[in-house]
């Protein structure tokens, strides 16, 4: 059974506000957060396979040459918290590597009740001396959590780049709560993606077989189950466009045709222009300068940077 920090009523009405806000703003916008439902779960690990989205590929090369050298530099036992475990697929090569070295508490926290439940009870199967804690709610939970608990070195995993969906101030604000829940002993392996063409980049959010567009556009068919929402999902085209001075990529759900569309608990009629977007998610990317800048302004020191062969993705370790 997970620990369960989440309060689906306060999780529902915190939906409500954040659609209202981003539906009466100018433009419009949608928190990328809430794509995770279980349907937007599995959207997502789908994207994870894709040949475009390379993200995950190169992430697991780097686990897995380097796993054991990571593992090998700890003593005792240790608790690995993953923030954002989704099916922890990735997250098994690490396990082992700690497996083999000695015991193990391993604590994935996620928003997703139903990616939590699948991955903990997978990972019971075949990992008979893997101590579990399976913490359903957000990071905040989960490293609140980690500052009281008990027991060995503490190790944050927090994997594929999801630090890129923070804006950069946003991001280091976060890393140093990170920092102060590991402290003094523990360290944070991040991956993070790197700055690359805009062609490359485009299309692992813009794949071939439409599974992006698809995910994107489950946040308006999640709006219509749970607020009552009359979203035409068909009727927004999906858009992603690299920002390269920015170094993100964006992403929009583009109107096709002019429309108004009820949203029955709101009590909200939201209007769209022929063209009028909302933009539902930013998704960072560095350069190896920015990561050693991201880790400074976090209060932790950057230990280890490895990158996968083809230099598109790096993974961090990174110390108090
Ligand atoms: C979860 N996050 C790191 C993904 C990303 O690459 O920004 C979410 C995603 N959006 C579209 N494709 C994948």
């Amino acid at each position: 059974m997970p620990l369960e920090r989440l309060d689906p009523g306060a999780e529902l009405a915190a939906f409500a506000r954040d659609v209202a806000a981003g539906m009466r703003a100018s433009p419009k916008r949608l928190p990328c957060c809430y794509f995770y439902d279980a349907a937007g779960s599995e959207l997502f690990e789908e994207i994870c396979a894709l040949p475009e989205y390379y993200l995950t590929r190169a992430e697991r090369e780097i686990l897995t040459d380097r796993a054991a050298t990571l593992a090998a530099a700890f003593r005792g036992p240790v608790t690995l918290m993953e923030l954002g475990s989704g099916s922890a697929a990735k997250t098994r090569i690490l396990i082992e590597a700690f497996l083999r070295r000695g015991p193990l508490q391993y604590v994935p926290v996620d928003i997703s009740r139903s990616a939590l439940d699948g991955c903990a009870a997978a990972l019971r199967r075949d990992y008979a001396d893997l101590d579990i804690r399976a913490l359903a709610g957000r990071y905040e939970d989960g490293l609140r959590h980690l500052r009281t608990a008990a027991g060995g070195q503490k190790v944050v995993i927090w994997l594929g780049s999801s630090v890129g969906n923070l804006e950069r101030a946003e991001a280091a604000q976060f890393l140093h709560r990170v920092r102060d829940a590991v402290a003094p002993r523990g360290r944070l392996l991040i991956g993070i993606d790197l700055r690359k063409s805009r062609a490359i980049l485009e299309r692992a959010y813009d794949d071939a077989q439409g599974v992006t567009a698809r995910f994107n556009r489950n946040i308006l068919v999640r709006i219509n189950r749970e607020l009552g929402g009359h979203f035409d999902p068909q009727t927004f085209a999906h858009r992603a466009a690299y920002d390269e001075d920015g170094g993100r990529i964006e992403m929009y759900l583009v109107s096709t045709r002019p429309q108004q569309v009820r949203i029955d608990h709101l009590g909200l009629d939201v209007q769209f222009s022929a063209g009028e977007s909302i933009h539902t998610e930013d998704s960072y990317k560095y350069s190896p300068a920015e990561i050693r800048l991201l880790a400074k302004r976090a209060g932790f020191r950057l230990e280890q940077t490895w990158l996968d062969n083809a230099r598109r993705f790096s993974l961090n370790v990174l110390a108090p």
